[in-house]
């Protein structure tokens, strides 16, 4: 069985104190959550007393990125070694603001995932289609091609630390969410892909999770579908009372 993984995207919000009283005030509304994984992805500068405070708790932190090299001359850039030792369990890789904002290929995504994993990082990677490219009926193509390329060379046994995200891109940010029956559509697309890829049981294993819009109000039915394993939250992970709701989502 797959346990669900219920994340918070934080993006460029919250200064330190800011981060602390969301994540104080989650703590306390999520105590008694135990089926449920739970992450929260701060920005950099709030990363280290986020996971102070959540130190012994059920949530665990992701930061939102990192660069493919652990030292260098990479003026401001962060590390996997830096995300791990400032007690981050996961890093979100490929986010579509990162793919379309700052142009990030497939091909550095993947060493990104490479580099997050060498550090013993677990990795959220996110994959979607542009609502143009949804449009041209490239939704499939565009999905596979990010998957072959984001996945090229990782093992089955490196696939147990990544966790797929399928984030429409014309779903984030836009209040549109997608359909439970298009979420579940492409999320058993991906399964498949999966299965081609590393097999039946990886695949069976794999936690997809679906983010783009995920509200109170509407992750219930998300998660009531059988390929939907968790939601990859933005906007609504901002507000403590919102997210911990998502995070006690009833799946009929
Ligand atoms: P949203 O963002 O929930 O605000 O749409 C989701 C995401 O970008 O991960």
């Amino acid at each position: 069985m797959r346990t669900p993984l219920i994340a918070g995207n934080w993006k460029l919000h919250k200064t330190v104190p800011e981060a602390l009283e969301l994540v104080k005030a989650l703590k306390n509304q999520v105590a008694e959550v135990k089926d449920v994984e739970i992450v929260v992805g701060p920005a950099f500068t709030a990363l280290y007393p986020v996971t102070e405070a959540i130190r012994g708790s059920n949530i665990a932190v992701a930061a939102q990125n990192c660069y493919p090299e652990n030292t260098g001359a990479y003026t401001g850039e962060v590390s996997p070694l830096m995300l791990k030792d400032a007690g981050c369990k996961y890093v979100i890789i490929g986010h579509s603001e990162r793919r379309q904002i700052f142009k990030e290929s497939d091909e550095f995504i993947n060493a990104k995932i490479k580099a997050a994993l060498g550090e013993d990082l677990h990795v959220i990677f996110c994959i979607g289609e542009t609502l143009e490219e949804r449009e041209a009926e490239k939704t499939w193509d565009i999905l596979k091609t990010q998957l072959q390329n984001g996945l090229d060379g990782i093992t089955r046994e490196d696939l147990k630390k990544i966790v797929v995200a399928y984030e429409p891109v014309w779903a984030i940010g836009t209040g549109k969410t997608a359909t439970g029956d298009q979420a579940q559509e492409a999320h058993a697309y991906i399964r498949g892909q999966l299965k081609e890829i590393f097999g039946q049981q990886s695949a069976e294993d794999m936690r997809i999770l679906y983010g783009g819009s995920v509200k109170p109000d509407n992750v219930d039915g998300l998660m009531s579908r059988s390929d939907i394993d968790g939601t990859l939250v933005g906007g609504a992970s901002l507000k403590a009372a919102d997210f911990a709701r998502i995070v006690k989502f009833q799946a009929g």
